[in-house]
C-alpha cells in the first residue's frame, strides 16, 4: 500500500506504545509482517534537552515512524526538523490520556484546545522534510471529532490515526467504529483505524470502513506475529517453543541494533511473551525475580519445551 509517500507491504501498522516499541520490539514486528511500526512517543521538550539519547533510528529498520507529543512551539519545531533526517513520518500525539501528560497540556487534552492543534500542526508539518500525521481519540461525540479532523488536515498533516475511543475509555471499551468511517468519508488524507484489534475478523471488520490502514497495539505485545497471523486469515496456538524463539529473536535484535540497550525492556517483554501457555503464571514469577539478562536467559533455558 501506498502511505505518506512510502510504498509499504501491509496496511498493518504497529501502534506507539510507551516502555514497548522500541528499536528490537520495532524490528521483530516488522519482520512478521508489520507495514509501518511506531516509536514510543518522544517528549519535545527531552529531545530538545537531550537529542543524542533519542536518535536512536538503525537504518536497517527504515520505514520507521516517530512519535513525538508536547506543546512547545519551539520544541515542537526544533524536534521535527532534527527527526526529519531519521523518520519517514513523524506523528503527533494528540491521544495520551494520561494524568501527567494531560497536566502540561499534552497528549489528549489538547483536543479541547483546536487553536492549539492547529498550531502544534503547523509548526510540526513547516519544521518537517517528511510526512507529519497526528493521532487522535474520539473527542467527545464524532461530530466533533469531525471537527478536529478536518483541521489537522488542513493545519497540513499527510494523515490522521484515530483511536476509535472517548479519552476516559478504557480498553474494555468496544471502538466505536462509525467516527472511523466519518473521517474517512469526509478527510481526503489517509485514515488509520486503531482499538482492539485482535484477530482477522476484527480487521475485517475496521476495514469496512474503508479505512487505509488498521493499528494494533495491545495485541502485538507478546504476540509479534500477530501482522502475519491477520493477512493469512490464521489463529496460531500459543506455543512456549515459539515464544521462547520469539523472546530470543527480540533480545538479539534490540542488542544489535539498539544503540541503549536496556534490561528493563527485555523483562517487560519477556513478561508479554511468557503468556498463554500452561505453567507461564510460574514462569512469569521467575522472569519478574531475574536481575538481569543471564538470570531471564537461565529461566528460559530452564523452561520445559
Ligand atoms: C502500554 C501502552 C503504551 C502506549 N503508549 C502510547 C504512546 O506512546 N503513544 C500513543 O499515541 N499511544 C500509546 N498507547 C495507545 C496505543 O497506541 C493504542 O492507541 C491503544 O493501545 C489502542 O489500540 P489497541 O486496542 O490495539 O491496543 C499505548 C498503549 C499501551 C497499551
Amino acid at each position: 500500500m501506498n502511505y505518506c509517500g512510502l510504498k509499504l507491504k501491509s496496511d498493518l501498522f504497529l501502534a506507539p506504545m510507551h516502555e514497548y516499541t522500541n528499536v528490537g520490539f520495532r524490528m521483530l514486528c516488522k519482520k512478521y509482517n508489520a507495514g509501518l511500526c511506531y516509536s514510543e512517543m518522544i517528549h519535545v521538550d527531552s529531545f530538545y534537552r537531550d537529542e543524542e539519547y533519542f536518535l536512536n533510528f538503525p537504518e536497517k529498520e527504515k520505514p520507521v515512524a516517530v512519535q513525538i507529543i508536547g506543546n512547545n512551539l519551539k520544541s515542537i519545531g526544533y524536534t521535527c526538523r532534527v527527526l526529519s533526517e531519521y523518520a519517514d513520518v513523524i506523528d503527533i500525539n494528540f491521544g495520551c490520556p494520561m494524568e501527567k501528560e494531560a497536566e502540561s497540556m499534552c497528549g489528549a487534552v489538547l483536543l479541547n484546545f483546536p487553536k492549539k492543534i492547529e498550531d502544534i500542526v503547523k509548526t510540526a508539518v513547516k519544521s518537517s522534510s517528511v510526512p507529519v500525521s497526528a493521532k487522535i481519540r474520539i473527542a467527545g461525540t464524532v461530530k466533533n471529532t469531525l471537527k478536529i479532523g478536518k483541521l489537522i488536515e488542513k493545519s497540513g498533516a499527510s494523515a490522521i490515526t484515530i483511536h476509535a475511543r472517548k479519552i476516559k475509555d478504557n480498553y474494555a471499551i468496544k471502538p466505536d467504529l462509525r467516527v472511523i468511517k466519518e473521517l474517512k468519508n469526509n478527510l481526503t488524507i489517509p485514515v488509520v483505524g486503531n482499538g482492539g484489534i485482535d484477530s482477522y475478523e476484527k480487521y475485517k471488520e475496521m476495514k469496512e470502513t474503508k479505512c487505509d490502514a488498521v493499528m494494533i497495539g495491545k495485541a502485538s505485545l507478546g504476540n509479534p506475529l500477530i501482522f502475519k497471523d491477520i493477512k493469512e486469515n490464521k489463529r496460531a496456538l500459543v506455543k512456549i517453543k515459539t515464544q521462547t524463539e520469539l523472546l530470543k529473536e527480540y533480545i538479539s535484535l534490540d542488542k544489535k541494533y539498539n544503540k541503549h540497550y536496556e534490561f528493563s525492556y527485555t523483562k517487560r517483554h519477556a513478561l508479554a511473551f511468557m503468556k498463554g501457555f500452561k505453567g507461564s503464571a510460574q514462569i512469569r514469577n521467575k522472569v519478574s525475580e531475574s536481575k538481569n539478562e543471564k538470570e531471564l536467559l537461565k529461566v528460559i533455558k530452564h523452561i520445559d519445551i
